[in-house]
């Protein structure tokens, strides 16, 4: 699993690393772009748009949502991307923070419209994730929505096949989403698979009736 150090080692270079691998359609970013864009629409309707990217790395996704007027929030535990992002969107509050220790304080003390993380959660063990997603829902406006794109499947199973078909490639370090098994914990839990090895959940705060 990539630390901070290596996060910072990665940045200049992962833009390019990302794209080649999402052209090519090859695990893990097959679906990357289709992704980000979709996150981007959804984000993006509704009126007021404050948004809180955890892990943004290169900031790809926020500056365009930053580009559209929404105001950014974020935390990432690399220096280099941090600032890479800070350059292209100078008015964005971002923090450095180790997200597996929870939110960084002030991040804590707001409330959001959308709260996106894109390929950054799988760096937290299953059970992280459903105490980090608690302490997410209970930021959000009461209309808000967590989206997370990422390596991620509708159940156990079809994980396991897709890890027989990437084969060595596949890293074992990195905890993938399994949609069924957090849907047992957030009932209103969504999912859509985008590419073979990728695909989007959402949560909205409220159970839409
Ligand atoms: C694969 S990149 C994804 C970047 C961006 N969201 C995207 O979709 O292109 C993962 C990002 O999460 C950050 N990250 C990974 N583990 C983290 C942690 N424990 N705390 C804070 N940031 C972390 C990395 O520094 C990196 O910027």
């Amino acid at each position: 699993m990539l630390n901070n150090k290596g996060f910072d080692l990665w940045a200049d270079d992962y833009d390019k690393s990302v794209g080649v691998s999402d052209e090519d359609g090859t695990y893990p970013f097959a679906g990357y772009k289709e992704i980000l864009n979709e996150i981007y629409n959804r984000v993006l309707t509704g009126s007021v748009h404050k948004v809180l990217d955890i892990g943004f790395g290169t900031g790809t996704l926020t500056t365009k949502l930053y580009d559209q007027g929404c105001t950014i929030w974020g935390q990432d535990f690399s220096e280099r991307m941090i600032e890479l992002a800070q350059k292209k969107m100078p008015d964005a509050k971002l923090f450095q923070g180790d997200f597996s220790k929870g939110l960084v304080k002030a991040l804590k003390q707001q409330k959001y419209d959308a709260i996106i993380a894109t390929y950054s959660l799988h760096h937290l063990s299953d059970e992280q994730k459903v105490t980090f997603l608690k302490e997410l829902i209970s930021l959000l406006h009461e209309d808000g929505c967590i989206y997370i794109g990422d390596v991620a499947f509708e159940n156990r199973s079809k994980l396991k096949s897709c890890m027989d078909e990437v084969g060595e490639e596949w890293d074992c370090d990195e905890i993938y989403f399994v949609y069924d098994e957090l849907h047992e914990v957030f009932p209103q839990m969504e999912f859509e698979q985008v590419s073979f090895c990728a695909g989007i959940l959402s949560l909205q705060r409220q159970v839409l009736k």
